[in-house]
């Protein structure tokens, strides 16, 4: 069986994180969450864990080569497969991309940008694990892991919609790009997680 390597794209809320949870675990191979690895670096109290803080609460990204060397040091230590989720986010972290590795699969799922917002307002997540949940009333506010459940400090109104603007004037070119390489395929992100889950795995399954 060829190495999957797969990018995981799409706006905010679309579902990267918790699709990319469910390929790792079908398919065996990691999930290089770049989202998570960073809201876990801002924890330590430096000058790039301020640096990280304040920039995701303000919606905004990071320069290139913070994302670049988390994933790169991910890379080397990965045996068989990976979905990145999170990156690369524009054309020049395609290219930084593609100095490392090569690409097999480009999954792309869209949803518009009203169900990213409603999303996004209800989501939380573990503050240890990063496990991704949808609020619901009287639900636990402490993860299986002994985590905290919270709301992401970027998925507050301002943020969200400066993180959605970005996305369409950076993030969607890569749509193009993928489809020149003929590694894109679109998916439905406006249906249940498991229907959003099975058109993924017949697109995989149709490259193993
Ligand atoms: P990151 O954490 O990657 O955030 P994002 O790209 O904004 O994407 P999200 O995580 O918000 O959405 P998702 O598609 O994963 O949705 P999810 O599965 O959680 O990045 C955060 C920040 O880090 C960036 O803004 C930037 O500052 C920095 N950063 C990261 N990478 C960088 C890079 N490469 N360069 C520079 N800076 C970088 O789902 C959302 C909600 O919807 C959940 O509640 C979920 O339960 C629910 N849901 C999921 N699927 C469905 C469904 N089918 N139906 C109903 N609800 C659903
Ligand atoms: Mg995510």
């Amino acid at each position: 069986m060829a190495d999957l390597h797969i990018a995981i794209l799409g706006p905010q809320g679309s579902g990267k994180g918790t699709q990319a949870a469910l390929i790792s675990q079908k398919y065996e191979i990691t999930h290089v969450d770049l989202g998570h690895e960073l809201r876990d670096r801002q924890k330590i109290n430096d000058e790039l864990g301020k640096v990280i803080r304040e920039t995701i609460s303000r919606g905004e990204l990071l320069p290139d080569h913070i994302p670049f060397k988390i994933l790169k040091e991910k890379l080397e230590n990965i045996k068989k497969g990976f979905i990145l989720d999170g990156f690369p986010r524009d054309s020049e972290q395609l290219a930084m991309t593609n100095e490392i590795t090569t690409l097999t699969l480009a999954l792309y799922i869209k949803i518009s940008d009203e169900e990213a917002v409603k999303r996004l307002e209800k989501r939380r997540i573990c503050d240890k694990c990063g496990k991704i949940y949808t609020w619901n009333e009287g639900m636990s506010s402490i993860c299986e892991c002994k985590g905290n459940i919270v709301q992401r400090e970027d998925d507050k109104p301002e943020a969200i919609l400066k993180r959605l603007a970005l996305y369409h004037k950076e993030t969607e070119l890569l749509i193009r790009e993928y489809s020149d390489k003929k590694i894109l395929r679109e998916i439905n992100g406006e249906q249940t997680v498991e229907e959003v889950f099975s058109e993924i795995c017949t697109e995989i399954d149709s490259i193993l």
